[in-house]
């Protein structure tokens, strides 16, 4: 039997979402048959500590504490880079000028200003350069989007997304990089997934307002008195979307909310909706159903015939967060060893930049306390960091 050629890939970071990552990729060795083997053949984290230890976790041969020993690494095809929102442009810029695909984490950059140096990088170079946004590769979020496509829903006339979590509830949590603006978006860019969601199934928004709260406004530190927050904590926003309305709400003080990411579309003819803490269902009213029996019902989507889950277990067999990653990374490596049939899902470095300028958009309109275009100048250059 003739071996399959090898795809090398080198982590940047080695934090929670690098672990994801690098569990999504050894899966793609035998789930989803692609046409290469995946290797993780470097990582790198701030910390000697973090690096060896995420090496050893993952049977990885090397590791480093310098993010440009795997940008220059001449057996690396493939970077990921999984750091802090400020250490996204530095390593995917230099992996891409070297000639490396790069699948970055969102949010691209902290504003469009920097995510579009990024996105410049990568045209310039040619290689394939992929946004972090794994929600567009949920089953659910898929069957949706076939129905907003099979025209099934009518016209949009209204989008709901939020996204709320409490990991950050407690006063007596630790400042760390998250509560810093010029290291991490704050709730606007942290939960840019619902933007991107918003794009993805309603297209390209035209204006928006906003409001902006930071709740917590003082954080304890190990080594001295507590330290200034420097980013919002939560949002809501309203956006005129042309064919209608969208409205976006997040936070990470929510108490009680995990990871309630929800996602509503309401049209003409029919109406869904999707709560990650329930990912395998979508709840789905149309008005075709019989008069008095309409109303929402909740469709299991773990059936082999939707998109996404022929490679798993079969229907009734719950797929859980970590999968959407995998149909991330199957999508972006298929892009790379068979660039003649792209994948329309994958997000590219494009998308990140459309979604970093209404991020930007959402915090120079609350900044402003008016209504502010999309497109706008001051949108596209980005007003912070
Ligand atoms: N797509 C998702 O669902 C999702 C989920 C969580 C986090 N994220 C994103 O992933 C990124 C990382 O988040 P996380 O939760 O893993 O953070 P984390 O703090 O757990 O890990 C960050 C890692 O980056 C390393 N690092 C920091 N600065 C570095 C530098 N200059 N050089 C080399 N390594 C450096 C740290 O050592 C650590 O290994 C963030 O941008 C976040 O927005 C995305």
């Amino acid at each position: 039997v003739a071996e399959k050629p090898r795809i090398r890939v080198g982590l940047v970071g080695a934090g929670s979402v690098a672990r994801a990552h690098a569990h999504a990729l050894l899966t793609l060795n035998h789930i989803g048959s692609l046409p290469a083997r995946v290797e993780i053949v470097v990582v790198c984290s701030g910390s000697v500590d973090r690096a060896r230890a995420f090496a050893d976790e993952f049977g990885i041969p090397r590791w480093t504490t310098d993010w440009a020993d795997v940008t220059a690494d001449k057996t690396v095809d493939v970077v990921a880079t999984l750091t802090p929102d400020a250490v996204h442009a530095g390593p995917s810029i230099e992996a891409a000028i070297a000639g490396k695909h790069v699948l970055c984490e969102k949010p691209l950059g902290r504003t469009a200003s920097e995510a579009w140096r990024m996105v410049e990088a990568a045209r310039t170079s040619g290689v394939v350069a992929a946004t972090g946004f794994n929600y567009r590769f949920m089953p659910a979020i898929q069957l949706l989007r076939s129905f907003i496509d099979d025209g099934k829903l009518g016209q949009i006339r209204m989008f709901r997304g939020a996204y709320l979590q409490d990991w950050a509830a407690s006063p007596d949590l630790e400042f760390s990089w998250r509560f810093d603006r010029t290291l991490g978006g704050g709730a606007v860019c942290d939960y840019v997934h619902i933007v991107d969601l918003l794009r993805f199934l309603g297209g390209e928004p035209i204006d928006v307002s906003s409001s902006l709260i930071t709740s917590i406004d003082h954080r304890p530190t190990a080594e001295g008195p507590p330290r200034a927050v420097t980013n919002e904590d939560g949002y809501a926003a309203v956006l005129d979307m042309g064919w209608g309305i969208a409205t976006l709400m997040a936070s990470r003080c929510a108490v009680g909310c995990k990871g309630r990411q929800q996602i509503e579309v309401f049209g003409e003819r029919g109406s869904c909706s999707w709560d990650m803490e329930d990912m395998n269902r979508l709840s789905v009213s149309l008005t075709d159903e019989a008069a008095g029996t309409d109303g929402f019902r909740s469709i299991h989507v773990t059936d082999s015939r939707f998109d996404l889950l022929g490679e798993w277990w079969g229907a009734g067999h719950s797929l859980g967060w970590e999968h959407a990653l995998v149909h991330m990374w199957r999508a972006f490596l298929t892009q790379i060893l068979e660039p003649s049939n792209p994948p329309t899902t994958l997000a590219s470095f494009e998308d990140g930049w459309r979604a970093a300028r209404i991020t930007d958009a959402i915090k120079e309109a609350a900044h402003d306390r008016r209504p502010m275009p999309i497109d706008s100048p001051r949108a596209y250059i980005g007003a912070t960091v």
